[in-house]
């Protein structure tokens, strides 16, 4: 539905080149919530906005339901953009219309006529949740609210494509969750694909199920999400899957294993299954050996379980290397040095 192919973007700033996107391909397939995460700076931005041509790629293309959309121009980009909508970080209302002319844009714009026009609206307004807010002003609403009216808007030209630039940065987490349970319904019931780019994993971690991660202008990793939050191979993925699932051990207790060294310590990943309650006895009964719990965490990743388990596994070489071996067969691990 959307595919990168060898794009690269650089801006010339003063004479300064910037390579904001270097070597990029990938691709969408319809249905997808697919997000990609990286810091500041990254190249996120630019590259979501080269697939409605907002910015044109200085190398490669950019194809949107099979057309290189950055070689369309005039009538065939507008009527390319009809299917690809967007939502931004800061809304981008115009606070001089009310709520219902601001849904109403895109379709003043297209010269919809005025009674489907109020049909429209009314109906996308009453999907947000919205509808006893159709003449208020933006500067009456929530943040929540006014990202709503945003997603309205966005909605209001029937796209297949929704594109959101940080959509969830400027408000609280319980808002948020509501953001992202509304994005979830538009891609289910209306059958809408998303490309959301953000900073925040546990957006990642709560709608997507494809995932790319950037930094300075490439990706760097990109899969399936499960499966990166199971086994995520780059040091910058790793940090961002740690910002949400807490497998640290305790100051104290780390304190404590540093003055009496005894055995290995290791983390192991196990995604899928309820395996939080019987893994460790199991494993200590399969190879007779001390076991000690450090840390678990558990936590939900797209309708799966993954467990983080913090281990001291005490006992001779041979049987340490015993149980490691079995673990390396089944799970994710890696070994916490002290
Ligand atoms: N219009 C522009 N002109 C010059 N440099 C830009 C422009 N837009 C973005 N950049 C630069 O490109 C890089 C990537 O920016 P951006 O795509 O906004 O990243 P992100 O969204 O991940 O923060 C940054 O170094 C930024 O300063
Ligand atoms: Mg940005």
């Amino acid at each position: 539905m959307i595919r990168f192919e060898n794009v690269g973007k650089i801006y010339d700033a003063n004479n300064l080149k910037v390579h904001a996107c270097t070597n990029i391909s990938f691709s969408i397939e319809k249905g997808d919530i697919f997000g990609v995460i990286g810091y500041s700076g990254a190249g996120k931005s630019t590259l979501i906005r080269m697939v409605n041509a907002l910015e044109r790629p200085s190398s490669g293309n950019v194809i949107v339901n099979n057309e290189i959309i950055n070689n369309l121009k005039n009538d065939d980009l507008i009527k390319a953009r009809k299917n690809i909508s967007m939502i931004f970080q800061n809304f981008n209302l115009l606070n001089s219309r009310t709520v219902y002319e601001n849904v109403a844009m895109p379709l003043i714009l297209n010269k919809t006529p005025k009674k489907d026009i109020k049909k429209k609206v009314n109906e996308i307004l009453e999907f947000v949740e919205l509808s006893e807010k159709v003449n208020v002003y933006p500067s009456n609403l929530s943040g929540g609210q006014k990202q709503r009216v945003g997603i309205a808007r966005a909605l209001a030209t029937n796209p297949t494509i929704l594109l959101c630039d940080e959509p969830t940065s400027a408000l609280d987490p319980r808002t948020t969750e509501s953001i992202l349970g509304l994005l979830k319904k538009i891609n289910q019931e209306l059958d809408v694909t998303i490309l959301i780019i953000t900073h925040q994993m546990n957006i990642v971690q709560n709608l997507c199920n494809k995932m790319a991660v950037m930094e300075e202008g490439r990706i760097v990793e990109i899969g399936d999400v499960k499966k990166i939050f199971a086994k995520p191979r780059e040091a910058i993925t790793k940090t961002f899957v740690n910002s949400v699932i807490d497998n640290k051990i305790p100051d104290p207790v780390l304190i404590g294993l540093r003055e009496k060294k005894n055995g290995k310590i290791l983390t192991v990943r196990c995604m899928g299954g309820n395996v939080c309650d019987t893994f460790v006895p199991e494993l200590r009964n399969k190879f007779d050996t001390e076991i000690n719990t450090l840390s678990v965490s558990v936590n939900e990743v797209q309708n799966a379980i993954l467990t983080v388990f913090s281990l001291q596994i005490t006992g001779s070489d041979r049987k340490i290397k015993e149980v490691t071996d079995y673990l390396s067969n089944l799970y994710e691990y890696e070994e916490v040095l002290l």
